[in-house]
């Protein structure tokens, strides 16, 4: 089978003591998941051929559920991330077009990350800021009442 081909992923000792506390326990999976993703950033593939191996379950059951859940992400993150909010008052005063012209200027659609792997965008939900719609965030950093204009500057300032 083409998975043995694959290469075996040394996991560190605390992502294999947390598997190992969690592999008897309902609802494993999910947890497990959400460990690696913190650790990694994403589910890296020969991760989940491991998780397939350790808990016995079919790789197809590992994807099913990665690709179910939004949260949990197939692709490694850029080195800085692009949150541009689209709960209900920052798409009334924009979002929608921030992320737009994110789009064209980083050359990258919602979920992708810019070829040299600088920066991801991300859409999502409300980050708990409204008066300050339209919002985005980069690194956590937020960014309000902006306007496509600004986002070159911004960009510029994570760019270095
Ligand atoms: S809707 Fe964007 S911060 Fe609340």
């Amino acid at each position: 089978m083409f998975e043995t081909k694959e290469k075996e992923v040394q996991l560190s000792a605390e992502l294999l003591a947390f598997i190992n506390e969690w592999k008897a326990r309902p609802g494993n999976l999910i947890m497990i998941l959400h460990r690696v993703q913190e650790e990694y950033g994403y589910i890296p593939r020969d991760v989940a051929l491991s998780l397939s191996r350790m808990l016995d379950v079919p790789l197809a059951k590992i994807y099913g559920v990665v690709t179910f859940y939004h949260f949990f992400r197939l692709v490694k993150p850029g080195k800085h991330t692009i949150s541009v909010c689209m709960g209900t008052a920052c798409y009334l005063k924009g979002g929608e077009d921030l992320i737009k012209e994110l789009e064209v200027q980083l050359g990258v659609g919602v979920n992708g990350t810019t070829e040299d792997g600088q920066f991801s965008l991300q859409a999502v939900r409300c980050l708990g800021c409204c008066g300050l719609a339209p919002v985005l965030t980069v690194d956590g950093e937020v960014y309000g009442r902006l306007t496509k204009e600004q986002l070159p500057d911004i960009i510029a300032r994570y760019s270095k």
